[in-house]
């Protein structure tokens, strides 16, 4: 009888012991889980790099008045309002040379005219564009 209680309570503390193992082994279980779910957060950056997003459309040129008048506004920050130029270093447009005008624009996109800006600006229109703004610029009063 003695045996019986000794064994039953040996039983019942390692079933003790047992049900407490895995409580804490659950407890601890999530956690290496949680390392392992930010990997999968990194995979989206590999599809994303093999395919880089398509270059940008350059809008269809707007020769109407309307879009020469626009076109040639977006040189007016440095160039003054209308190609007047404001009177600081940089020259105006208004009243140029329409012939002068496309040689120095032609100058500015092949590198042939030295140049901190223009060298740049140049290269973002077509010849028909560039015709049209000296057509827009010599026909403005200084
Ligand atoms: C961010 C300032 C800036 C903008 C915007 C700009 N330019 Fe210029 N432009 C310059 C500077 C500075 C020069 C002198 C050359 C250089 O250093 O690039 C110049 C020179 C020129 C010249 C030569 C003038 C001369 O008397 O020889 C022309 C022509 C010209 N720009 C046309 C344009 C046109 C057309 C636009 C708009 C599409 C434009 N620029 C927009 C800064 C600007």
């Amino acid at each position: 009888m003695k045996i019986i209680t000794a064994l039953s309570a040996t039983l019942l503390l390692a079933s003790h012991a047992f049900a407490q193992a895995p409580a804490t082994s659950a407890a601890s279980a999530p956690a290496p889980v949680k390392p392992v779910t930010p990997a999968p957060a990194a995979a989206p950056a590999t599809p994303a790099a093999p395919t880089p997003p398509p270059a940008p459309a350059f809008a269809p040129a707007n020769l109407t008045p309307a879009g020469v008048r626009s076109m040639s506004a977006t040189c007016s920050s440095c160039h003054g309002t209308n190609g007047v130029s404001a009177g600081g270093a940089i020259a105006g447009l208004a009243g140029l040379n329409r012939d002068y005008f496309i040689i120095q624009m032609k100058s500015f996109k092949e590198g042939k005219r030295e140049a901190t800006l223009m060298h740049q600006i140049a290269k973002g229109y077509t010849d028909a564009e560039v015709a049209a703004m000296a057509d827009y610029f010599a026909a403005q009063k200084r």
